[in-house]
């Protein structure tokens, strides 16, 4: 219903309410409401740093962080009257606090306005949410770690192409997903300390002539500082940017493990069994078990994507400073993170739940001349012959193989002599996978050792 009178908390100038429709498209309550807590939290830090700094008196202040305990415990118990006419959780909370406590709520607003507090507000929430998905991650980094340490000598194939290309471990293989959410740990890191300004105290978008006290209200709120240009405190959203920029990339990597694991539990790969609680039936087929959390995640990061792209679009047009089109920003932000955090624990639940199928694995390393790299490395290093022409070489031996319907290691020491006289028993050693892996020494190699190398690494890092 639209409401005749004109608004109360800015209609002095206006005669008539809105249409409904201006309603419908003006009032952000139904999403920013989300933010009520933080919403609280600023101005119970402005209405602080009011009367510390004289502007406001004490009594004033006390009456209004009183409302404000009462207005946060109506809206942790679910009775608080939310009101689409006033638009947003800033109007909500402050014509509650009208109601609740009369003249002195009036001055809570002074030196302050809805740009700094909708800055402020969104900036603690989303600050939060780094610290989510810090978090997050940490415990995802932990399960893989788990996974590398069981299976650190496991062998398995490794691609490119997803066609066999050498034998690698499980270890590496789940320490290259550390790598890559360790990456992700460390711009959630970056970003969190780069957007830890406060906005509070920029006021409509120049500052006040107020005599506030910036570093007090920032200080309370947890930030290190507050923002230094009053324009670009209330215009900028490159936090939220960087949240859903983080996110995207993390996103990314959630989408191809879970897309490995996707392949990797279906029949015709074996590598891996998912456990019950991260799998379901088919209605019709009992034979099935479906890797619904993995496609779910592959799927989920299409929105976080899209979050990213939409609010990328919202700025790209904006002069300085506020405009109501950042007011669009919220719900992006708040879909992305919501669905971040579910894929990044489903995804930890299925890392720590899954089995990986060691001897399925290891019969899948030995095959597709996955080690005919080892035998070219062999005939340079023991026949002395250049790369080039050991490459030409076994890439005949792998022909023959092919014919004979065997492996390399089946070749008879005769039928490899009859490609290059040189060739002496001792080449068998290198072509076992077991030898292939082990061999594989160099820094940051797929050699056991070196996976755990690394392995204690990553434990230094994180504790
Ligand atoms: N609901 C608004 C938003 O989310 C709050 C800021 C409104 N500021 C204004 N000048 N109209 O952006």
């Amino acid at each position: 219903m639209t409401d005749t009178t004109s608004n109360k908390m800015w209609g002095g100038r206006f005669a008539a309410g809105p249409d409904a429709i201006m309603e419908a498209i003006n009032a952000s309550i139904s999403f920013d409401k989300r933010m009520a807590a933080q919403d609280i939290e600023g101005s119970r830090a402005h209405a602080a740093m009011l009367a510390a700094t004289g502007i406001i008196t004490d009594s004033d202040a006390e009456a209004i962080r009183e409302g404000l305990l009462t207005i946060l415990s109506e809206i942790e118990g679910g009775t608080f009257e939310f009101s689409a006419a006033l638009e947003d959780i800033h109007m909500n909370v402050e014509a509650r606090l009208k109601e609740l406590i009369g003249a002195p709520a009036g001055r809570l607003h002074t030196g302050r306005s809805r740009n700094d507090q909708v800055a402020t507000d969104f900036k603690l929430w989303t600050r939060d949410q780094f610290d989510a998905f810090d978090a997050g991650l940490v415990a995802l980094i932990h399960a893989l770690l788990a996974q590398a340490e069981a299976g650190a000598d496991w062998v398995m194939p490794g691609f490119t192409h997803l066609q066999t290309a050498q034998p690698v471990t499980w270890g590496h293989h789940m320490l290259a997903y550390v790598e890559m959410f360790g990456r992700d740990l460390s711009r959630v890191r970056d970003a969190r300390k780069r957007m830890n300004e406060s906005p509070l105290g920029a006021a409509a978008l120049a500052g006040t002539s107020f005599p506030i006290d910036r570093d007090m209200t920032a200080q309370a709120l947890g930030f290190d500082r507050p923002c230094a240009n009053s324009l670009d405190a209330v215009s900028d959203r490159d936090f939220a940017l960087d949240f859903l920029s983080c996110a995207s990339i993390c996103a990314m990597h959630l989408s191809r493990f879970a897309e490995e694991l996707v392949i990797w539990s279906s029949a015709q790969f074996r590598f891996v069994a998912l456990s019950d609680r991260f799998s379901t039936g088919s209605s019709i087929m009992p034979q099935k078990k479906n890797p619904d959390a993995a496609e779910l995640i592959r799927a989920k990061i299409g929105r976080i994507f899209g979050a990213n792209t939409a609010l990328m679009m919202v700025m790209k047009g904006l002069p300085l400073t506020y405009s109501k089109d950042m007011q669009e920003d919220k719900e992006q932000v708040f879909d992305a993170a919501d669905n971040l955090m579910l894929a990044l624990a489903a995804m930890e639940g299925m890392v720590r739940d899954m089995t990986g199928q060691r001897d399925n694995l290891a019969a899948a390393a030995g095959s597709g001349f996955s080690t005919a790299t080892d035998l070219a490395d062999w005939l340079v290093r023991v026949l002395g012959l250049p790369f080039r022409d050991a490459h030409h070489v076994t890439g005949t031996l792998v022909g023959m193989a092919e014919k004979a319907g065997c492996d390399l290691p089946d070749l008879t020491l005769e039928q490899m002599q009859s490609v290059h006289g040189g060739i002496t028993h001792g080449v068998f050693d290198v072509l076992g996978v077991e030898n292939s892996v082990n061999s594989r020494m160099s820094y940051g190699g797929t050699a056991p050792a070196q996976v755990r190398v690394q392995i204690e690494r990553w434990k230094d890092i994180l504790a």
